[in-house]
């Protein structure tokens, strides 16, 4: 297979996230965008609303029906942009990340998949707490951001206030692309920034159709649209005047954010989101290894785990191993080294998920991301590879702030307890602790959100049969110890020292103030930050 195909492949690939508070519109804006690229031929196939057939995820409206979102995966369209061949049109991989903040962590691993994120906004409600702190997660990788200014059809802020709240909130520049024609509340279309062309949109019946756009010249807008017109060439021309204009080097660095406004639910704006990830969004690169050589993306195959997730729907009981390409050509039967164990693992099972439908991948090159079926050996952060060998570095776990032991109340039921255990340890649902004194039958548990020891409970009784109760314990921080300061720290009172499974040790404290007094009493003794969910 030539380097040149793949350079081909990854030319007109981009992946991406969206980054939002729940209710700010991702799911509609995801079935948006499915529609535009003509995957899904009316919109409310995502949903199933109005009585229409669900086609991409059902998993996503029973997470809707729990209000949270834990699960996810990857939806992949071709677009065919301005200037593309159709034959060769762009692939567009759209990663899903959990919506709840107690499932930072999972996010965090999401976001190591991908190379670019958009970050939906509610017109009315501006930046908001999950909004602020997926942001931050991108910023910390150095994710690029285009900024979405979603439900513009509804009464909303202004767009400069919006900018104005962006910019000095997360200290991201706003370069917007479009303006909107017409107030939050009554949007009639965009002023292209750069050609001076008016984009007018005209409302199909529930935004259920691609919406029709007409290109108009600058006078004819004027004539067309008169105040609104005028406004929005004001607002264009004193961007202009603060450089609020698109800088490609400066958003790559994450210094800028190249914003639209959309209308997710009558489907405005949504194709210049999509010209935009196109024109804009970086294609799949190299990724640094732990040795620090770069594995080029023309390289030989290879690619990393970032989520692992078991019993999503009832159909399909088993265990998904996502994982993102980063170098070469992935061939469906290929048999690739895993880096952790060194083992030979078969990917005869690889196959693209979203929701319900799943199917088989036969090909795929960097930037997709394939899911590999009963991959019990693999956890988020491995490395799957052709020869030469690479490994690329874990993915960090966050810092618990909940602890938590669990209790198992069904007799007879301890063998499958500990299986489901070590099987929920190895996704990622939450950190797993242990320590002599307490022995194996109530291991701790540790998490950034309490809402991850619910989805424990839930799918221990869901997939292996096994009551549990959480039991809270009374230390609300951690830190990273070693086996020398063990010892002094468990004759501490407030203290306790576990094995996490990774072979970290980490030493639990009640509260803040024991922990600052230890540090000042006993300076001889490693006690280092964890990373912290927000850093
Ligand atoms: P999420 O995945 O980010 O949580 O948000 P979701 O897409 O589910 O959207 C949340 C609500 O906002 C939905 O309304 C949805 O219809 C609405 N919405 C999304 N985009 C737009 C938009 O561009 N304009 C307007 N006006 N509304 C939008 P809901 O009342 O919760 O559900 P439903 O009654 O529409 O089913």
């Amino acid at each position: 297979m030539s380097s040149e195909v793949i350079g081909r492949e990854v030319k007109r690939r981009r992946t991406f996230a969206i980054i939002s508070h729940p209710d700010a519109g991702k799911s509609t804006m995801t079935e948006a965008l499915a529609l535009h690229a003509r995957m899904i031929s009316e919109a409310g196939a995502v949903h199933g609303k109005g009585g229409r057939r669900s086609t991409v995820s059902d998993w996503m409206e029973m997470e809707k029906a729990r209000g949270i979102s834990v699960s996810s995966t990857a939806l992949q369209f071709k677009y065919a942009a301005t200037g593309d061949d159709p034959d060769l049109p762009h692939v567009i991989n759209l990663v899903d990340t959990p919506g709840h903040s107690d499932f930072s962590e999972d996010t965090y691993r999401v976001l190591t998949a991908v190379d670019a994120a958009v970050m939906l906004i509610d017109a009315a409600k501006g930046l908001e707490p999950q909004t602020l702190k997926l942001f931050q997660v991108c910023r910390h990788r150095g994710i690029p951001v285009i900024t979405v200014v979603n439900k513009w059809d509804r009464p909303g802020q202004t767009p400069l206030e919006l900018i104005d709240e962006i910019s000095e909130r997360i200290g991201l520049i706003p370069t917007p692309l479009y303006v909107p024609v017409g107030i939050a509340g009554d949007y009639r279309g965009l002023l292209d920034r750069r050609t001076g062309e008016y984009i007018k949109f005209t409302r199909t019946a529930g935004g259920a159709k691609v919406a029709p756009e007409s290109i108009l010249d600058a006078d004819t807008a004027r004539d067309t649209e008169g105040a609104a017109w005028v406004a929005a060439s004001e607002e264009s021309e004193l961007l202009g005047e603060l450089g609020q204009d698109h800088d490609q080097e400066m958003f790559l660095a994450g210094q800028t954010s190249p914003m639209i406004f959309t209308s997710a639910m009558l489907n405005f704006g949504v194709r210049q989101l999509l010209e935009a990830l196109v024109e804009f969004a970086p294609p799949p690169r190299g990724r640094v290894a732990i040795d620090d050589s770069t594995r080029e993306v023309a390289d030989p195959f290879s690619a990393v785990v970032f989520k692992v997730q078991a019993g999503m729907d009832s159909s399909h009981r088993d265990r998904l191993a996502y994982m993102r390409i980063v170098s070469g050509q992935f061939e469906r039967g290929m048999v690739v080294s895993h880096a952790q164990t060194g083992k030979p693992f078969a990917t005869k099972y690889a196959q693209a998920v979203f929701g319900r439908d799943r199917a088989t991948v036969d090909t795929a090159y960097p930037g997709d991301v394939v899911g590999l079926v009963n991959a019990m050996a693999l956890a988020p952060g491995d490395t799957l590879y052709l020869d030469p060998k690479v490994q690329y570095p874990p993915i960090p776990s966050f810092a618990p702030e909940h602890f938590s032991s669990l209790r198992v109340t069904t007799a007879d039921k301890y063998k499958q307890f500990r299986k489901a255990i070590d099987q929920l340890d190895a996704e990622g649902v939450v950190q797993v602790l242990r320590n002599d004194l307490r022995g194996d039958a109530s291991p701790v548990l540790a998490a950034v959100g309490p809402m991850q020891f619910e989805v424990v409970t839930a799918r221990m009784k869901a997939e292996f049969n096994v009551d549990t109760v959480i039991e809270p314990l009374g230390y609300a921080l951690a830190r990273r110890t070693d086996e020398a300061s063990a010892p002094e720290l468990n004759r501490q009172r407030g203290v306790e020292v576990f094995t996490r499974t990774d072979g970290a040790i980490l030493a639990l404290f009640s509260d803040k103030w024991r922990l600052q007094y230890i540090e000042k009493e006993h300076k001889d003794l490693l006690l280092e930050p964890l990373v912290a969910a927000a850093d």
